[in-house]
C-alpha cells in the first residue's frame, strides 16, 4: 500500500503478519538513501529497486546491491503504532511552526486504506516459496 506524507513524501505500508499489532507492519520511505532518486516495488523479483544507480533493496528495505548495498544503506523505515483499531505513521516534518517543539506528525490510516495503489510488497508476496 502505498501513502503520502504530508511533505508529498511516498510511504510504503506492507503487511506482514495479523497478530494486531503494529509489528504486523513495516513502512518504508519511497526514496532511496544513495542520492534520492524513489525506488519501486518489482513483485516479480521481490525487491524495490532504484533505477538511477540500480539500487536493490531486500523487502525489509536493506540495501543488497549497487551503491546502497556496497554502502550498507537501507530504505528509511518509519514507526508505526496501532491505536483503537486505526495504524498511524510517525512521520517527520520539519518547520512545524504551530507546535515548536513538535518533532514528528501522525498520519492515521485505517486498515482497510481505499488510497491503496498496490505498489508495494503484499503478504501473500512474503510467503510464496
Ligand atoms: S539514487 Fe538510488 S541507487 Fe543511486
Amino acid at each position: 500500500m502505498l501513502y503520502r506524507g504530508p511533505a508529498g513524501e511516498t510511504i510504503n505500508v506492507v503487511r506482514y503478519a495479523s497478530s494486531g499489532t503494529a509489528e504486523d507492519f513495516i513502512a518504508l520511505s519511497s526514496t532511496c538513501p544513495h542520492l534520492g532518486c524513489q525506488v519501486h516495488w518489482e513483485p516479480y523479483n521481490d525487491r524495490y529497486f532504484c533505477p538511477c544507480h540500480n539500487g536493490v533493496f531486500d523487502p525489509e528495505g536493506a540495501g543488497v546491491s549497487g551503491p546502497p548495498g556496497d554502502a550498507g544503506q537501507s530504505l528509511p523505515r518509519y514507526r508505526l503504532s496501532i491505536e483503537d483499531g486505526l495504524l498511524f505513521i510517525e512521520v517527520p516534518v520539519g518547520g512545524f511552526s504551530a507546535d515548536a517543539g513538535a518533532s514528528e506528525q501522525r498520519a492515521g490510516i485505517d486498515r482497510d486504506p481505499t488510497s491503496c495503489d498496490g505498489c508495494g510488497p503484499r503478504r501473500s508476496d512474503r510467503n510464496r516459496a
